[in-house]
């Protein structure tokens, strides 16, 4: 596969972690000694709260590549904050193959795209520009039965031109370890799809949460206990990457 390798995260769900895992997978790729930027498709735009040093001044306007404004957010990880860029104006409602190009023809390892919580222009857009697709599914009952919806619209950005994304797996997200419920959509969900499904499964924890206050961290012991269910998420997903080429 061409560098750079371009991953989406989605679901048109809202809240069930898309954001989340985006910004920890470019986390942990930064480990690695990758090159890593983040496409923030979402006008939310709060991948930068993970990634950010400091996201209060993060410089909207410290670097221009082309007409698309790309910000550093940390130590080897970049931003494009998709909404605040000329470049917007002239994507809209237009294919994502110009689009892909664009990011491909861009010096990095890894793109990690942040999807919006929507079925609209720009989830199918972030969708067939990508190269794998990673469907991030909460494990609630309501969550597992939209998938094959989501199966659907990565079929729908396929036949749009997107002939290169690939499903590369489902993610499941923000388990309850206590609850029952949660552990039968697990075991379901690796029932229904069982070639698809991360073995890993992420679960709930409060100290991720209070990562939106203070950026991802991994100084603290207890920080790292939190967060490296996302490293072996991430080890998961290059081992599928190489499988697939
Ligand atoms: N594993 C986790 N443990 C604890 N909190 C989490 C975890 N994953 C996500 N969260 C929290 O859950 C909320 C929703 O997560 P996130 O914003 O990543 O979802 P999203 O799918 O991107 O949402 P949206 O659809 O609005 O873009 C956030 O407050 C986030 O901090
Ligand atoms: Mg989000």
């Amino acid at each position: 596969m061409n560098k750079p390798i371009v991953i989406t995260m989605t679901n048109h769900k809202g809240g069930v972690g898309k954001t989340t895992t985006a910004s920890f997978a470019a986390f942990y790729l930064q480990k690695r000694g990758y090159k890593v930027l983040v496409v923030d498709m979402d006008m939310q735009g709060q991948a930068r709260i993970y990634l950010a040093d400091d996201p209060t001044t993060m410089d909207y306007s410290s670097l221009k590549n082309g007409d698309m404004v790309i910000n550093q957010a940390r130590e080897g990880i970049d931003l494009i904050q998709f909404g605040n860029n000329a470049i917007d104006l002239q994507y809209a409602g237009k294919t994502f193959v110009a689009f892909r190009k664009y990011l491909k023809g861009l010096d990095y390892d890894f793109i990690i795209v942040d999807n919006p919580p929507a079925y609209d222009t720009n989830s199918v857009m972030g969708t067939g520009l990508s190269d794998y697709v990673v469907i991030v599914s909460q494990t609630q009952r309501l969550s597992l039965e939209s998938i094959e919806r989501q199966l659907d619209s990565i079929e729908v950005a396929q036949k749009k031109g997107g002939s290169h994304t690939k499903l590369i797996g489902i993610l499941q997200t923000l388990e309850d370890v206590r609850s029952k419920h949660d552990k039968k959509v697990i075991a379901l969900a690796k029932k229904l799809y069982p070639e698809i499904m991360f073995n890993t499964v992420i679960q709930h924890r409060t100290k991720i949460k209070d990562m939106t206050y203070t950026g991802i961290t991994d100084k603290l012991r207890a920080d790292r206990k939190a967060i490296e269910q996302y490293d072996n998420f991430i080890e998961e997903l290059l081992e599928r990457i190489e499988v697939n080429g």
